[in-house]
This record gives structure tokens, C-alpha cells and sequence, in this order.
């Protein structure tokens, strides 16, 4: 049986992840706006891969017997200085993310609610990879200009980006 406080927090991070997918939205629509598809794309990605991870606690809320319950979120930034700007707000979101799956596993853990500690190692491992790989991109962003032959070849490659939700699920 989950707790109350637990269920609260899974519920509250079920929403967090399904405002990430809005502030993703956000940033994909200032790339369209500067006419780099690429990255647009790179970032329609993202936003679904958290409506998954929001999919994944829905379910989980579910499956354990409770209600998952939708709450309405504030405005994300739409507007942005430059890509690297744009992807140094997607990676301290990430670390936000990060934190609060810390946060939602410590009380797991206080409860000793061991499905949930297992449900939660997906998510866990799912931050080292999405951590690691803004601050990839910012790395290389800050080594190339922005009207450079390896900007737009970034552009590029990120036009490829697909969603492939894991064979597992
Ligand atoms: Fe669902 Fe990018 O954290």
C-alpha cells in the first residue's frame, strides 16, 4: 500500500514530467522560430520522450491502486538568447528532474516500499543519460559558432532524432 505522502509525490512528478514536455515545446517553437528544424526537432523528441516518462507514472499510479490526478503548470520560457542558452535551461531542468527523482526514491526508501524503489531505477538511470547528454551538446555548442559550417551540420543531424519508446514498456 503507498502512502499518502508517496502518492502525492509520484503524482506530483507524473505532472512535473508532462510539464516537461511543455517547456521542451516551448524551446522546439523558439528553434522553428530561428528556422533551425534540426534542433526543433531534437527538442519535439524530448517532449515526447517525457510524455512517456509521464505515461510511466500514470500507469504505475495505477497499477497500485490509485489516482493518477492532473494539476495545470505556469508558462515556460519561450523566448532564448541563442541555442547554447536554450540548452543550458534544458540541462538545469534536467538537474531539477534529477533532484526530485532523488527526492521520490528517499521516501520510497523511508517507507521501504521496495516495488516503487525498483520502479524508481528507471528513472534514475534515465537522468545519468539525459544529463549527460545536454551537457554533451552544451560542450560542444560552446566550441562552435553559431553561423558555422558545424552548427548547421549539428542542425542537421538533429533533424534526424527519432522517439523510440524502449522494447520493454
Ligand atoms: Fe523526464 Fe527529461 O526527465
Amino acid at each position: 500500500m503507498l502512502k499518502e505522502e508517496l502518492t502525492e509525490a509520484l503524482n506530483d512528478q507524473m505532472n512535473y514530467e508532462f510539464y516537461s514536455a511543455h517547456v521542451y515545446m516551448a524551446i522546439a517553437a523558439y528553434c522553428s522560430a530561428e528556422s533551425l528544424d534540426g534542433f526543433a526537432n531534437f527538442f519535439i523528441v524530448q517532449a515526447e520522450e517525457e510524455r512517456f516518462h509521464a505515461m510511466k507514472l500514470y500507469k504505475y499510479l495505477n497499477d497500485r491502486g490509485k489516482r493518477a490526478t492532473l494539476s495545470g503548470f505556469a508558462a515556460p520560457q519561450n523566448e532564448y538568447d541563442s541555442m547554447l542558452d536554450a540548452f543550458e535551461h534544458a540541462f538545469a531542468h534536467e538537474q531539477e528532474v534529477t533532484r526530485r527523482i532523488y527526492h521520490l526514491s528517499d521516501l520510497a526508501m523511508n517507507d521501504r516500499e521496495h516495488a516503487t524503489i525498483q520502479f524508481l531505477k528507471w528513472f534514475i538511470d534515465e537522468q545519468v543519460e539525459e544529463e549527460a547528454m545536454f551537457d554533451s551538446i552544451i560542450h560542444k555548442l560552446k566550441r562552435i559558432d553559431k553561423d558555422s559550417n558545424a552548427f548547421f551540420m549539428m542542425d542537421a543531424e538533429f533533424a534526424q532524432r527519432t522517439f523510440t519508446p524502449p522494447a520493454a514498456e
